[in-house]
């Protein structure tokens, strides 16, 4: 692979060159790095490359001349030129991977206030590093560098680049050297007696169990699958993107809702299930095979959806009491379905309100208050209503 990175300052690249990895990458030949002074390629008899920005405003901005004339010179058919921006795309791992693919990258790294808007036209990609804003793009490209550096092939240990941090959007599991026992720290005994099965485990269990207690938005658009069929180890868990699986109401039973389970690409395994430690909406669900038995909903609006169904459903149940309360004329009936009423509200309260927010909530808990108004209307009504026919009757 090939990096050219255009700059001002190419100086501030001598260290990260020239230490650990990447030194040794460039010394194996296994990546080419060059920074590229675009200074040199302006026209200006000054060697300028920025000026006033149109329309006034303070700073300079960077002029397009030097950068296209210094693109146009490295660019090849497989060159991928990246803008660093903090109005680019957030860089993170996946992006890392790919970058690691290409032959060519063209880093720009601009400086000062900005630079001309048009040198975006020269540009397939814009990448930021981070909510933040630094005085260039010089140290966005090494951090961009180091981490697809790191990641051609036989830079690093693979064994060590496989279970990092953010590989299926987990955070690592936690690791120990020598000493046994630091000051009364001590390495956990699974890592000591040499079961890999066991380690294996127990890592996969810490990285679920690290990420949902630092960075539970990382589990948020994942769907856990607890899977137990035929062919598959019993407990043995899935996790993917809920992009990924489409969820689809076949059937409704009196108790049980039927889901069906459609994969659109191959779902990753990890192998553990931990429906206690993360919040989730839990469900049962079945696909035709069988297979899938237990399914975890972990994206909040999913949730809501899923959650606003079923209590909408409960909802029905109750209209449907009501109109038979007020089709008999027995008074047990008609506390007894007042007290349904009570019974559901609180049920809601208690099992749904987490997955629901506050304002279905409160629509809901209306929908319920309006539905036992009308009903204790009509009851009166009848009742006035049959009371006053009893009075007739006595009258004649
Ligand atoms: N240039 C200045 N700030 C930056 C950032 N956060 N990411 C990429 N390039 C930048």
């Amino acid at each position: 692979m090939k990096i050219d990175i255009l700059t001002l300052f190419p100086n501030m690249f001598n260290g990260f060159k020239n230490e650990s990895i990447i030194k040794r990458a460039i010394e194996d030949k296994k990546v080419s790095i060059n920074t590229i002074n675009f200074r040199n390629f302006s026209k200006n008899k000054h060697k300028k490359v920025d000026d006033t920005p149109y329309g006034g405003g303070s700073g300079m901005v960077l002029m397009c001349q030097p950068i296209f004339d210094a693109v146009n010179s490295i660019k090849k058919k497989n060159s991928k030129v990246i803008l660093l921006t903090p109005q680019g795309k957030k860089f993170n791992q996946k992006k890392a991977y790919e970058l690691s693919k290409e032959e060519h990258l063209i880093l720009i790294c601009g400086h000062y206030e900005g630079f001309d808007e048009r040198i975006r036209s020269i540009c397939d990609e814009e990448i930021s590093i981070g909510d933040y804003v630094l005085t260039g793009g010089e140290l966005p490209a090494m951090v961009i560098t180091d981490s697809v550096v790191r990641l051609i092939d036989g830079v690093i240990n693979t064994e060590s680049s496989k279970n990092e941090s953010f590989n299926d959007n987990l955070l690592d599991y936690p690791t120990y050297t020598k000493p046994r026992n630091y000051n009364g720290m001590k390495v956990p005994e699974v890592l000591l007696n040499g079961n890999h099965l066991q380690i294996d485990k127990w890592r996969k269990e810490k990285r679920l169990k690290v990420t949902n207690e630092k960075r539970p938005d990382l589990l948020k658009n994942k769907i856990i699958i607890e899977k137990n069929g035929v062919n598959e180890k019993k407990n043995k868990i899935y996790v993917d993107d809920i992009k990924n699986i489409k969820v689809t109401k076949v059937k409704e039973k009196e108790k049980t809702n039927v889901y069906k389970l459609s994969k659109n690409s191959d779902i990753k395994a990890i192998t553990l299930f931990m429906p206690n430690l993360i919040k989730g909406y839990k469900l049962k669900g079945k696909n035709k095979d069988k297979k899938v038995n237990k399914i975890l909903i972990v994206k909040d609006e999913f949730i809501k959806k899923i959650a606003m169904k079923n209590v909408m459903k409960k909802i029905d149940i109750l209209n449907y009491r009501f109109n038979l309360a007020l089709s008999s004329d027995d008074e047990d009936g008609t506390s007894r379905v007042l007290g349904e009423a009570e019974m559901l509200k609180q049920m809601i309260i208690n099992m749904y309100a987490n997955y629901l927010g506050n304002e279905n909530l409160d629509k809901i808990i209306k929908n319920i208050n309006y539905l036992v108004n009308e009903f204790v209307k009509a009851k009166t009504l009848q009742s006035s209503f049959v009371n006053k026919e009893i009075n007739n009757q006595r009258k004649m």
